[in-house]
C-alpha cells in the first residue's frame, strides 16, 4: 500500500524539496504549512497529496491535521518535521515573547506533531520521523540565541524519540548547513550588503558553495525509505564540511 508523509513547512524551502523528493517515491504527500500557497503547491504535486492549512506551534491545530490525514489517506508513515523561523539576538535583547515564538515554531511544534503522529505509526507497527534540525546544533553564529537553543534541543527530542519508540518508530535529525532558500534570502536582506554575507556564506563551507533545497529533500526522502532502516536517534549534518576545519599550516 502507497504510504504517507507529512511535511510541516512544506510551502516552500527545504519543506518543499522534500515534498517533491517523496512525491516522485511513491508517497502520499501532506504539506501542514500556514501559508496558503500550499494550495497550489499541492496543484503541482498532483495527484496523491494534500494541503492542510495549520500553524504547527497549536496543539488543537495539529491534533485536527494528523485526525485529517487519517480520514483522507487512512495512515500516517512519516512525519518531516521542517517548518522554522530565523530570528536574530542575543540572549539580553531577546524579549520573552521573541524567545516563546522561536522556541514554539522551531521545537514546540516538533513535539506536538511527534506526540499526535506517533499513535497512528503505533498501530500500523512502523514509523518514521525527520526532524530538521540545523549545523547550528553543533556551532554557533553570534545573534542566534533562541534559534541555535531550540536547534539542539530539537537532537535530545529525535533521542527521545528513537529510544521510546524503537523499534517500530525511527527518528532521525537532519542538520543542513547554509541552504539557498526564501529563509536565506530574507536573513541576507537584513543586511545592508547581501552580496558581501552571501560569499561570506560560501566560504564558510569547506566545499565553497552552499547547498540547494534539493540536496536536503533527498536526504529526506532516503531517511524516509526503507534503504535507511538501520537508521535511528542520529543526527546526520548536510553542510558542505562547515566548521570542520581548525587554523593551522597551510598546504600551500
Ligand atoms: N535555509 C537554511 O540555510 C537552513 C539551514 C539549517 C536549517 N534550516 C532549517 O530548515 C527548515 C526549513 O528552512 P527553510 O530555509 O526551507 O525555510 P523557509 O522560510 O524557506 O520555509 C519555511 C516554511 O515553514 C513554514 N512555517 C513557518 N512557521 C510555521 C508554522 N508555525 N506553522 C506552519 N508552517 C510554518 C513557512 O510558511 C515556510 O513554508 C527550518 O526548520 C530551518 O530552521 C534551514
Amino acid at each position: 500500500m502507497k504510504k504517507t508523509a507529512i511535511v510541516t513547512g512544506g510551502v516552500k524551502g527545504i519543506g518543499w524539496a522534500a515534498c517533491q523528493a517523496l512525491h516522485r517515491d511513491n508517497f502520499n504527500v501532506v504539506i501542514l504549512d500556514w501559508d496558503d500557497r500550499g494550495s497550489d503547491q499541492v496543484m503541482h504535486l498532483g495527484e496523491d497529496s494534500l494541503f492542510i492549512k495549520c500553524d504547527v506551534s497549536q496543539e488543537q491545530a495539529v491534533a485536527d491535521a494528523m485526525q485529517k490525514v487519517i480520514d483522507h489517506f487512512g495512515a500516517i508513515d512519516v512525519l518531516v518535521n521542517n517548518a522554522g523561523i530565523q530570528r536574530y539576538s542575543t540572549v539580553t535583547e531577546t524579549t520573552v515573547e521573541e524567545w516563546d515564538l522561536v522556541m514554539n515554531i522551531n521545537l514546540k511544534s516538533a513535539f506536538l506533531c511527534a506526540k499526535h503522529a506517533i499513535p497512528h505509526m503505533q498501530k500500523v507497527g512502523e514509523g518514521v520521523v525527520i526532524n530538521v534540525s540545523s549545523v547550528q546544533a553543533f556551532l554557533s553564529q553570534q545573534n542566534v540565541a533562541p534559534y541555535t537553543t531550540a536547534k539542539t534541543a530539537m537532537l535530545g527530542l529525535t533521542r527521545s524519540i528513537a529510544v521510546d519508540y524503537a523499534p517500530e518508530v525511527r527518528c532521525i535529525a537532519v542538520c543542513p548547513g547554509t541552504i539557498d532558500t526564501p529563509m536565506l534570502r530574507d536573513s541576507l536582506a537584513l543586511s545592508p550588503d547581501p552580496e558581501a554575507v552571501y560569499e561570506e556564506c560560501v566560504d564558510m563551507h569547506l566545499l565553497k558553495r552552499i547547498g540547494s533545497p534539493s540536496e536536503v529533500g533527498e536526504l529526506i526522502a532516503y531517511l524516509a525509505s526503507e534503504k535507511s532502516r538501520f537508521f535511528t536517534g542520529q543526527a546526520i549534518r548536510i553542510d558542505g564540511g562547515l566548521g570542520i576545519m581548525v587554523a593551522g599550516s597551510k598546504r600551500n
